[in-house]
């Protein structure tokens, strides 16, 4: 853990906090607790993607939390960087936008965060930044603000970048979906606007959640997402679903992806030279036939005939199978 730091007293928080709201706007998202009744935007918010990340972060890492190293990408204003710096993880947060970096700055300053490196940079550049491994890395709301190639690209620097663990919380392609291809792969995804194509940069950046730069994202398709982490070598992948976040919409999505040891089978051994098998661009539709509408009818027809006389068919019907020819 830090040690702890020696706060700033509550007038001086709220004055710090009051220039930084008049230099560089609002907090938009991110609620953090400064001190007695001050936070950043207000006591009454909900946190439950917060709740949920933290939550996997311990429950799935190899390490407690104080001994990790985590990256967090697109940190915004800093939530989830600040809340695992507090646990005493060493943290690195990448952020595109100044607006966004200085809260996170002004939040470190406040908390006396040694442990919380602040990085104004774009995401894509993340080989280049030289900021080595990381035991967990957060990818959490940025996926979908980066083109086919930018997915493509950040995932492979998130993969050789990552010694265990890497969350995506992203919204994910559905109808009208348009087919890539990377390294001789197939992958789907749905494109949608960003920023308008005549719109300068300076109006691209005071959307503080977009992209940088680029004006159209693509959105990847579950499926192939999970292939995208599968061909770049994550050995498992889920979704996680609890702790719950009960408004969440059906296309947004929290995935884990392991960079684990991939494991040989011994009862099967052929298996291990076959290719693990890619998803399909959609996935399939198919029911256990209990639950399907036919045979839940026959069913239901059938018990509507007496007892005696199901008996009784079925001996006749025995009786017919057994006759010999
Ligand atoms: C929708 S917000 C999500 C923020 C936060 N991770 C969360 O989950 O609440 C997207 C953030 O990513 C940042 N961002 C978008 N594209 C970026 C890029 N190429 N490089 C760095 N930051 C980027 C935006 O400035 C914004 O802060």
């Amino acid at each position: 853990m830090s040690a702890p730091a020696v706060l700033p007293d509550p007038a001086r928080i709220e004055q710090r906090k009051a220039e930084v709201i008049r230099l560089w706007g609002d907090w938009t998202a991110h609620n953090i607790h400064l001190k007695d009744g001050i936070y950043t935007i207000g006591p009454d918010r909900e946190a439950d993607k917060l709740r949920r990340i933290v939550q996997i972060v311990s429950d799935l890492s190899s390490k407690p939390i104080e001994r990790l190293r985590v990256l967090d990408l697109g940190a915004l204003e800093g939530g989830y960087a600040v809340e695992l710096a507090r646990r005493g993880a060493q943290v690195v947060a990448i952020e595109g936008r100044r607006a966004n970096l200085e809260k996170i700055l002004f939040v470190k300053d406040v908390l006396g965060l040694q442990n919380l490196q602040a990085v104004q940079d774009d995401v894509r550049n993340l080989q280049k930044l030289n900021l080595g491994s990381f035991d967990v890395i957060l990818c959490l709301g940025l996926l979908y603000h980066l083109d086919f190639d930018g997915v493509i690209s950040l995932c492979r620097q998130i993969f050789d970048s990552c010694d265990r663990m890497a969350l995506f919380d992203t919204y994910v392609g559905i109808g009208n979906l348009q087919r890539f291809e990377a390294n001789g792969k197939e992958y789907w995804g749905r494109v949608v606007r960003e920023h308008l194509p005549q719109s300068s940069m300076e109006e691209r950046l005071a959307d503080k959640w977009a992209s940088l730069d680029n004006t159209e994202s693509l959105w990847i398709t579950r499926n192939s997402l999970y292939n995208l982490l599968g061909d770049l070598g994550f050995t498992s992948a889920y979704e996680c679903h609890l702790p719950t976040e009960v408004d969440k919409l059906a296309d947004r999505l929290t995935f884990v992806a392991i960079k684990g040891t991939p494991q040989k089978l011994l009862a099967m051994p052929r298996t291990n030279e076959d290719p693990m098998g890619r998803l399909p661009k959609y996935s399939t539709t198919r029911i256990s036939h209990k639950q399907r509408l036919l045979p839940i009818m026959q069913e239901r027809a059938t018990n509507l005939v007496p007892i005696s006389w199901r008996r009784s068919l079925k001996g006749l019907m025995r009786r017919k199978d057994t006759k010999p020819r």
